[in-house]
């Protein structure tokens, strides 16, 4: 039991990090207060101060706890493990190897508690699926970088410690399905955009991310709809005025070495098909239309937008049904105009004479699609001279 004395301090014993400790604290000072002030272990970052961001998180006799919202007094005879007890720069643990090899962290604030608290899970289960490990790690707030990477460190380090050493699954054989509806194919890695493309077959839905291969998700029927009737519709319309071409999904365009994408449906312009290569688009198409699932994660958009971005689409369409709008990019010189169309026309402008109705592909029952096709063909004839 903690010793009250005089002074008002109560006196405290505990082991930290396997070290028998004493301290002496005011009775409402925090553990984590204690961690940082009076012991000097500052791995443990204080971000909010009231349980909501795990940057404190410690383990107490074997459990994850947020060290703000322990009493240094109710450390009495536990046992703590701070993120100093977990590995150094001489032993760093297959978790932190990880953390460091995948980039899993940007400012690094968040990160002891993260490391924390994948160490505990990780201890107790060695083999966790995506959602355990993205359950897990709920209480853990990082506020500039997505979860993908921490995400991707902790299964890596996960299978190295049931001793899958994925630095050596080389072979599409011996691709390891790590989760259940995303797989990531890893090996060689990172994998440039020629290997990838040897990698995976012409039916394959694996774009190539930062090197890492990554299986789409499946498609919902309601994104296979719109994409049919949009890919019917644009397909025709295009091939009917002699713009160019359309495809979809199938084929990869090269974001760069380490870098590929297959966007829901792409439009080249006739002048420009030289670009579309027997295996891959190796250039910008005019125009990229990414129909937006309920499952896509905002991360994953941003991934979109950024690589779309970078290798100069003129015009990239976002069909987004759940939030209810169209938001269309058009490049402008070095930067992008948005648009975000909720009701109303809009167009695409790289494909000549082709409107729609914001309505159209945002609510549940689609027009008819030849009715269109014929109406923007009408229309296009009458404004020819
Ligand atoms: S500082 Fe403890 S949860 Fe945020
Ligand atoms: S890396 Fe900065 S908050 Fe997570």
């Amino acid at each position: 039991m903690a010793t009250e004395l005089l002074s008002g301090k109560v006196a405290v014993s505990a082991t930290i990090n396997g070290e028998p400790t004493d301290w002496l604290c005011e009775p409402r000072e925090t553990l984590l207060e204690v961690l940082r002030g009076r012991l000097g272990l500052t791995g443990s970052k204080e971000g909010c101060g009231n349980g909501n961001c795990g940057a404190c998180a410690v383990m107490m006799d074997g459990r994850l706890v947020n060290a703000c919202c322990v009493l240094g007094v109710e450390a009495q005879e536990s046992e703590i493990t701070t993120v100093e007890g977990i590995g150094g720069p001489e032993g760093l643990t297959p978790l932190q190897r990880c953390f460091l090899e995948e980039a899993s962290l940007q400012c690094g604030f968040c990160t002891p508690g993260f490391l924390v608290a994948a160490t505990a899970l990780l201890d107790r289960n060695p083999d966790p699926s995506e959602e355990e490990i993205r359950w897990w790690l709920a209480g853990n707030l990082c506020r500039c970088t997505g979860y993908d990477k921490i995400l991707l460190a902790v299964q890596r380090a996960a299978a190295e410690i049931r001793g899958i050493n994925m630095q050596s699954v080389v072979s599409p054989q011996e691709i390891t399905q790590v989760m259940e509806s995303r797989t990531l194919r890893l090996g060689e890695r990172p994998i440039p955009f020629e290997r990838y493309l040897e990698l995976t077959g012409e039916n394959d839905d694996i774009e190539l991310v930062n090197g890492v291969m990554v299986e789409n998700m499946a498609t919902q029927y309601d994104h296979e709809r719109l994409f049919g009737w949009f890919y019917l519709l644009l397909g025709s319309y295009v091939g009917r005025r002699g713009l160019g071409v359309v495809l979809g999904s199938r084929t990869a365009v090269r974001i760069n070495e380490f870098g590929g994408r297959l966007p829901d449906l792409l439009f080249v312009r006739r002048e420009r098909l030289d670009i579309i290569q027997q295996k891959a688009i190796t250039g910008a198409p005019d125009l990229v239309i990414e129909i937006v699932s309920p499952n896509d994660r905002p991360s994953d958009i941003i991934g979109l937008e950024t690589d779309y971005r970078s290798i100069g689409v003129a015009e990239i369409a976002f069909i987004d049904r759940g939030k209810g709008r169209v938001r269309l990019l058009r490049k402008r010189g070095e930067t992008y105009e948005e648009e975000e169309v909720r009701s109303g026309p809009f167009r695409f402008e790289t494909v000549e004479g082709f409107r729609l109705e914001a309505e159209g592909v945002l609510n549940d029952a689609l027009p008819d699609e030849f009715a269109i096709l014929d109406g923007l063909l009408a229309q296009g004839k009458s404004a020819q001279p």
